[in-house]
């Protein structure tokens, strides 16, 4: 039997450890908002799968690895995004200490629940074979561990499914996913944590794919993405507007009832990537149809779309597509990419018939395959074969990894900065990432350490909550 002021300290404690958590992001109407200020969010993000698919082992995944978290989340500090996208993460890993590592960061995460290892993906030649209670343990499995976090966006259901090799079925086995998600996710989890399918821009189906997803079906009422996005290349170099063809994409986007984003964009065709579609994508133009986009991609692969590289030494070099792209995001007015609109929130979903999905070569219908055995006992019962993860303490600190920036140059002070209650990080804060001086911010929790946004409830919050317990 503790006594009472010691329990009222031990709360306390737990508190410090969680209290700097960021604000969980909802769906309304076409636009993401912080679910307390009710600020719009744009996505200003990265694709992040260090090693690419072919890492993909189940024994370790982007979120699994402490130090490289720690030294990509400084970075991306500096960058100046919101938010990654993880490919391919293994359910039953621990993913504590990274997770809590981002949201100190205030950084959010999209997670797609599929991973190339079997069973872990829907076959798009033969949907009706991979549909089944086993592939459910990845996707419940990924739903179960990470539904505690804040810091925790959305579910892909799935990404690129409907390609050039898929059957005419697969839409139907997507939509059905998305169903036995959400209905999950009802039943299990405190916040209706958003779910949506990324598409390849295959510009004949396009507009048919968005329109068969986000419509609202009586028959199957869950059934609907809640959000859409996007993996476009068609902006390359010094491209414009329109003969990027974003202008089409955006007259596509424009009417779409759920938050569309770019879940990878960044063409390589020229090199260096100077990133010039950034301004387009948060511009007062695009913002009307987009939600901001992910860049493709973090880490330097084989197939050359990084922004820093990885040696083999140890050491992590910045690319020249790092400072480019960083220089881009800190002309953006974040006033105006976080101004609500309530001609966006306000919007009314659309009804699903037939003449939606008729305008190209798509080829589905609303009928939707049953549940395969087993898995309705799974959604009423819920999964437990992974514990629920949850934050752990986190604190400002020095990345112990050796940094370069494009000319070889190393680069010192690169520091995790832990930022306050409620704050995501933001493009522009950190002004001083050039070779030789630190580019980190010393303050902890300082102004603007990494160009932090402040919700002033976190004080109150645990005011209240300290009140509460020691009424006991
Ligand atoms: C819908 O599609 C399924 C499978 O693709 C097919 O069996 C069924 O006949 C279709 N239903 C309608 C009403 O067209
Ligand atoms: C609000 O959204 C509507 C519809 O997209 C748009 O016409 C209007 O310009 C937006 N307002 C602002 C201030 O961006
Ligand atoms: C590590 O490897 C990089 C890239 O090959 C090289 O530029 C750097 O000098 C190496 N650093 C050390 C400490 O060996
Ligand atoms: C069909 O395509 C045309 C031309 O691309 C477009 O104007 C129209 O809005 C589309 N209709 C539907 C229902 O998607």
């Amino acid at each position: 039997m503790i006594p009472t002021y010691g329990r009222v300290l031990a709360a306390a404690c737990a508190l410090a450890t969680t209290a700097n958590a960021v604000v969980p992001i909802e769906v309304k109407g076409k636009d993401f908002v912080n679910s307390e200020t009710g600020d719009r969010f744009q996505v200003l993000g990265v694709d992040y799968q260090p090693g690419g698919t072919s890492a993909v082992d189940g024994k370790s995944d982007p979120l699994s690895e402490r130090d490289e978290c720690l030294r990509d989340a400084a970075l991306m500090q500096q960058l100046g995004v919101n938010t990654i996208r993880i490919y391919n993460l293994a359910p039953e890993l621990n993913h504590d200490e990274c997770v809590s590592i981002f949201n100190a960061a205030g950084i959010y995460m999209i997670l797609d629940v599929n991973s190339p290892l079997y069973p872990g993906y829907i076959d798009r030649t033969a949907p009706w074979e991979s549909y089944n209670k086993d592939y459910y343990g990845q996707v419940f499995g990924i739903i179960e561990a990470f539904k505690d976090y804040p810091n925790t966006l959305a579910f892909f259901a799935g990404n690129e499914v409907i390609n050039e090799d898929s059957v005419e079925e697969v839409p139907q086995y997507i939509r059905a996913v998305q169903r036995d998600m959400k209905e999950y996710i009802d039943k299990h989890l405190d916040r209706p944590i958003p779910v949506g399918y990324s598409a390849a821009d295959i510009r004949p189906i396009l507009e048919d794919t968005l329109n068969y997803f986000m419509c609202e079906d009586e028959d199957e009422p869950m059934s609907h993405a809640d959000f859409f996005g996007l993996n476009s290349y068609s902006w390359c170099g010094d491209a414009s507007y329109k003969s990027s063809g974003f202008d089409v994409l955006t007259e596509m986007m424009t009417d779409a009832t759920i938050p569309v984003f770019f879940s990878e964009y960044g063409c390589n065709e020229v090199q260096p990537r100077k990133f010039t579609e950034v301004q387009a994508i948060y511009g007062e133009e695009m913002a009307q149809a987009f939600s901001g986009g992910l860049v493709y991609e973090y880490t330097q692969e084989s197939n050359d779309y990084g922004l820093v590289k990885l040696n083999d030494n140890g050491t992590i070099s910045l690319l020249v597509d790092f400072e480019n792209l960083k220089e881009q995001y800190a002309k953006l007015d974040m006033d105006r990419i976080r101004a609500s609109n309530s001609s966006h929130t306000d919007i009314k979903p659309v009804t699903c018939s037939a003449d939606l999905i008729q305008n190209g070569t798509f080829s589905s219908n609303f009928t939707l395959p049953a549940k395969p055995p087993g898995v309705q006992k799974l959604i009423d019962d819920g999964y437990d074969g992974v514990d629920a993860g949850k934050l752990v303490d986190v604190e400002s600190e020095d990345i112990p990894q050796t940094v370069y920036n494009h000319r070889g140059e190393e680069v010192t002070g690169v520091r995790l900065n832990v930022l306050a209650e409620g704050a995501s990080n933001e493009p522009g804060g950190s002004t001083s990432g050039s070779s030789g001086s630190g580019s980190g911010s010393d303050e902890e929790d300082g102004p603007n350490a990494a160009g932090m946004v402040t919700v002033p409830v976190g004080l109150a919050t645990v005011a209240a909550t300290l009140f509460a317990l020691v009424m006991l």
